[in-house]
């Protein structure tokens, strides 16, 4: 594959009702200078580490080692949820996508992010604890999905191995606090940091999302390289206000982050993620919840709606491009793909078009076919273009993409590394679960039992 600049491509972002606006015109841009204030500031107390990365160093100290622990096991089993768990995912099937393929004979990474009885079954069954290194990964240490998984595969360990379980696995969580860094030091079993003030959706640059992709044998180096340097022009700013100003100024970032809230101001609710980068599919997962969970706060944030080119061109574009006129679209494609094999000249005469062209020809004229038709379609949409798809370039648009979601919960005057809205589900569930503290849950959990039983609202199918 070659490669080249990536670039933004803005001419078709302030469009439709964002017509005549843009990122200079823009009266958010009345907010640069006390953006700039708060990110010099944030960023010198070390607040925002997914921008300025101080964790890198020790970083590259200590995960080789991890990386030599792990080497010889033929399974890493990853307990993770949310942010423990997405961004590893978004890159082993954007750099490993073999375990998908035929032929694979590993290594193999399975990541539990949900709690299917069924699959956790699975795994015990099919896996042989000998060959399998287990990760657990959860920064607060205490969530219950990754903590109740941890609970049966340290039994299923142990009654296979013994006390050799500890070497077959390893906690990546908060430095100081909660259960699980407790239980790495009880227990005196290998772990890595959470780094402080890295939450979950923004950690994927961390051991969290390295150490697995780093069993698979990822240039995670590349990928640290490439986020440090998109955002090193406001790390460099960290602390001086005036600097900072032009260096968010020219920051893609800022622009970004002001165009999403244009276009949530003028009834754009809904962000499609549109992947042409088919490898890249699982960017959109990972994105959606940096962006659903960042900013959707006090009625406010634009719901994020993964995509993936062409799969969705048979699926959900009929509602991008002629429903609701609520989406803006960031669009992400690179013209630089591997285009595969060739059809040669033997191909049908209704076909005749596609002789002497290549397989990845198809990808590309889709590609641009859907995104002047979202455009055509009255979506507004900036469009990213990479001039490659390596880890440095992976690394930059995540780096990008975190840096616009905390500039744009900033702009909507919302915590965007917080997520309060989460807790009740949870403290409800664990009123159900019985766990003590929670009467007034357990209350409030009958209440609305009763209200569903009650005769008349219930209809059989
Ligand atoms: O982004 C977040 O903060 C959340 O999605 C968390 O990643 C998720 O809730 C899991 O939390 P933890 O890593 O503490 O287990």
């Amino acid at each position: 594959m070659t490669s080249s600049l990536h670039f933004l491509d803005w001419s078709q972002a302030f469009a439709h009702r964002l017509t005549g606006v843009s990122r200079e015109k823009s009266p958010l841009r009345g907010q640069l200078a006390g953006t700039a204030a708060r990110l010099a500031d944030e960023l010198d107390k070390g607040f925002l580490p997914c921008l300025s990365m101080p964790f890198k160093k020790n970083l590259e100290r200590d995960l080789p080692a991890f990386e030599q622990r792990v080497k010889p096991f033929k399974h890493m089993l990853v307990l993770g949820i949310g942010g423990s768990a997405l961004g590893a995912r978004a890159l082993q099937k954007a750099f490993f996508p073999e375990q998908d393929r035929p032929g694979h004979c590993g290594p193999w990474l399975w990541i539990a992010d949900n709690i299917d009885a069924d699959t956790l079954a699975v795994w015990m069954e099919a896996l042989s604890p000998r060959e399998t290194v287990v990760v657990v990964i959860s920064k607060s240490g205490g969530t219950i999905e990754t903590m109740a998984q941890y609970f049966l595969l340290r039994r299923w360990l142990r009654q296979t191995l013994g006390e050799q379980w500890k070497h077959h696995v390893i906690l990546i969580t908060d430095e100081k606090s909660g259960e699980l860094r407790a239980e790495a030091s009880a227990l005196n079993l290998p772990s890595l940091p959470v780094p402080d003030f890295l939450g979950g959706r923004y950690s994927v640059l961390s051991a969290v999302g390295l150490l697995p992709a780093a069993f698979l044998g990822l240039n995670w180096r590349g990928l640290l390289q490439g986020a440090a340097e998109i955002n090193s022009p406001l790390a460099k700013a960290a602390g001086r206000p005036e600097a900072m100003f032009s260096a968010l100024e020219e920051h893609p970032a800022w622009g970004m982050a002001v165009w999403a809230n244009e276009l949530l101001s003028r009834g754009y609710s809904e962000l499609i993620f549109f992947s042409y980068i088919p490898l890249w599919n699982f960017f959109g997962a990972w994105f959606s919840q940096l962006w659903a969970e960042s900013l959707g706060k006090e009625g406010k944030g634009s719901m994020p709606v993964p995509a993936v080119g062409v799969t969705d061109q048979h699926s959900v574009n009929q509602m991008f491009l002629d429903g609701q006129r609520n989406k803006g679209c960031l669009f992400i494609s690179c013209p630089h793909l591997d285009k595969g094999p060739s059809f040669g000249q033997e191909v049908p005469e209704k076909w005749a078009y596609l002789a002497g062209r290549q397989f990845g020809d198809l990808l590309l004229a889709e590609s641009l076919g859907t995104r002047m038709a979202l455009t055509r379609s009255q979506v507004p949409l900036l469009h990213v273009c990479m001039g490659s798809t390596d880890e440095a370039a992976a690394g930059r648009l995540m780096g990008l993409c975190m840096a616009t979601t905390l500039l744009s919960g900033w702009l909507l005057g919302i915590n965007p590394v917080d997520q309060p809205a989460v807790e009740l589900g949870k403290r409800l569930a664990n009123a159900r679960l019985g766990a003590p503290g929670y009467a007034r849950e357990e209350q409030e959990l009958r209440d609305f039992l009763a209200a569903g039983e009650a005769a008349g609202d219930r209809q059989e199918f």
